[in-house]
């Protein structure tokens, strides 16, 4: 479903973000992605929601070239990748259900997005999304009161009202305590279980990782050095992956 193709990223100023990475992901996985700081993960996050074009080769979803595509078609597809982010990006002064909608907004047309009108589905289906994230009971709260891990499940809600198949997860987890990053992966995990949506996420918790993940990319100074199943990941494998820098791991 999702094919990255000798992808390099220079930034203007000179720096190789990504350097000739390929790999291909089927509906359903749901991989880690590691690596130190600074080694490309962001910016191939960036690139496979279609924030960012690379710089040479390409990436293909559902058989289009993402880097290729304008308008309403670049925005189809990116409808069908739900992103959420380390600091959740959330309107704190919105309640949890109007930050789930926004989710819809680009399903809306010109003159309901100008009244900011949603209709009943939409409405309906945002409901539905906090249930399905256990947070009913903090629909009409203030998205600012909540903790780390509701704020993060809203984020996930809202995430879910464009019907994606893949979700992207950056971080997901960073800002939280170890329960409730662990209760957020386990959200991830049953949206891949029972909807077989694909998750990518990346992830400083490797025991996290190799715990709730099918599969284990490993990114080193831009380039792609690991890509296993995660029960076949060894110590060596996350040493090599982490520069040698990486102790916790036994
Ligand atoms: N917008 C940018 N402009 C220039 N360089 C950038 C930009 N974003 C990231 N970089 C550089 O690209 C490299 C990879 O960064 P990033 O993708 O954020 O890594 P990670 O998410 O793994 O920490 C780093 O060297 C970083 O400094
Ligand atoms: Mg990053």
């Amino acid at each position: 479903m999702l094919q990255i193709d000798s992808v390099s990223k220079l930034y203007k100023g000179g720096d190789k973000a990504l350097d000739n990475i390929s790999f291909s992901v089927e509906q359903g996985e749901f991989i880690s992605v590691i690596g130190k700081s600074g080694a490309g993960k962001t910016t191939l996050f960036r690139m496979l929601n279609g924030m960012i074009k690379p710089t040479t080769g390409s990436i293909i979803i559902n058989n289009q070239d993402l880097a290729k595509l304008k308008g309403k078609k670049k925005r189809d597809i990116q409808k069908t990748i739900g992103t959420i982010y380390q600091d959740f990006c959330l309107v704190d002064t919105l309640t949890c259900f109007d930050n789930v909608l926004n989710g819809a907004l680009a399903e809306r047309n010109a003159f309901q997005a100008l009244f900011g009108i949603f209709s009943k589905e939409q409405k309906e289906y945002a409901e539905k999304q906090l249930e399905a994230v256990g947070l009913s009971e903090k629909m009409y709260s203030y998205a600012g009161k909540l903790s780390g891990g509701q704020k993060q499940r809203v984020a996930i809600a809202r995430a879910l009202m464009s019907k994606p198949d893949i979700i992207l997860a950056d971080e997901p987890v960073a800002s939280l305590d170890p329960y409730s990053a662990e209760q957020i992966t386990d959200i991830l995990v049953q949206l891949n279980k029972q909807y077989n949506m694909t998750v990518i996420m990346n992830s400083h918790s490797v025991e996290l990782a190799l715990k709730k993940s099918d599969r284990i990319i490993g990114i080193a100074d831009g380039k792609l050095v690991l890509d296993k199943k995660s029960p076949e990941v060894t110590n060596e494998d996350i040493r090599f992956v982490y520069g040698g820098a990486y102790e916790k791991y036994e």
